[in-house]
């Protein structure tokens, strides 16, 4: 019989990312889901290197932390041909149409589908093909950019709601299923009102919430100006954290994200060279 090894996690100098290893993707019990569980939440950001696993297990453990997500993207550019739960990200062109997501261009700062009412818990992001540079995923914990205010900042957050527009997504273009607003005030448009500090359902902790983008965000019942002057603040001190952990992706790497206490933001790189991505991700609760 196969001796199982332990599971170790090893923190990263950054705060926000462990790296794991003795996990086996092909043999594993519900003690280990459940430390793998512990060390997400705890650490905020797991890393997995170069395993080597198939879409199938890569389905298997995710289906272990919830229920599955459709991405917008899986409904547009990032469908699987045979996996549904799985988005593609990838910058390669088949029949001049992109095959997955996200293209080479940056992706700026961001939490995942901050603009829905229950933005996913989680995603598994495992990497199938990466560029020889470039393209590299970074991440932050957003329970130390609250942590980290100086009071009068976490005084001004306290009890406040945050309108995010969900018409255009950051580059301008309309989001599946929306149409041109009549009005030319965004908070008059169709959008989402999340707590700007939320509390994680499962960790107790509070955490930042600043979605993807402060652009046609608006903290509720605040002037404008006031408004977009203290979310601009907000958006230096999160993004300005030194406590970034940057990852350098290799075949096979897997980052497995707490979407509800992190962000994230990908580097651009050569479209002449092939980045491929996997991703599952799982549902979340309404933020409170
Ligand atoms: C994502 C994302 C970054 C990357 O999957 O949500 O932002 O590294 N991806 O491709
Ligand atoms: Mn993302």
């Amino acid at each position: 019989m196969l001796i199982k090894e332990r599971i170790r996690a090893a923190q990263h100098s950054t705060n926000v990312c462990a790296d794991i290893e003795g996990f086996d993707f092909q043999n594993y019990d519900a003690r280990d889901i459940a430390e793998i569980r512990r060390l997400w939440l705890q650490y905020g950001v797991l890393r997995f290197k170069r395993t080597r696993i198939t879409d199938d297990d890569q389905v298997r453990f995710s289906r272990n932390f919830g229920e599955f997500v459709i991405h917008p993207k899986q409904l547009q550019e990032g469908g699987h041909p045979t996996h549904p739960e799985i988005l593609v990200i990838s910058n390669v062109m088949k029949d001049g149409k992109p095959s997955g997501a996200l293209g080479n261009s940056e992706a700026t700062w961001h939490t995942d589908t901050w603009f829905y009412e229950r933005p996913p818990a989680g995603a598994i992001l495992r990497a199938i093909a990466v560029p020889p540079s470039g393209g590299d995923t970074y991440f932050l914990s957003t329970y130390i950019a609250y942590d980290t205010l100086p009071e009068t900042l976490k005084k001004a957050v306290a009890g406040r709601q945050i309108f995010f527009q969900n018409v255009y997504d950051k580059t301008g273009k309309l989001r599946l299923g929306k149409t041109e607003p009549a009005s030319s005030d965004f908070r008059e448009w169709s959008g989402i009102v999340h707590p700007l500090v939320r509390t994680h359902g499962e960790t107790g902790r509070k955490a930042l919430y600043l979605g993807g983008t402060i652009e046609g965000a608006w903290i509720v019942g605040m002037p404008l100006d006031e408004s977009r002057s203290l979310l601009a603040q907000l958006w230096d001190h999160t993004t300005g954290s030194k406590d970034v952990f940057v990852q350098v992706w290799e075949e096979g790497d897997i980052m497995m994200w707490d979407n509800r206490c992190t962000m994230h933001r990908r580097d651009s790189f050569d479209p002449s060279s092939i980045r491929i991505m996997h991703r599952t991700t799982t549902s979340g609760e309404r933020p409170v």
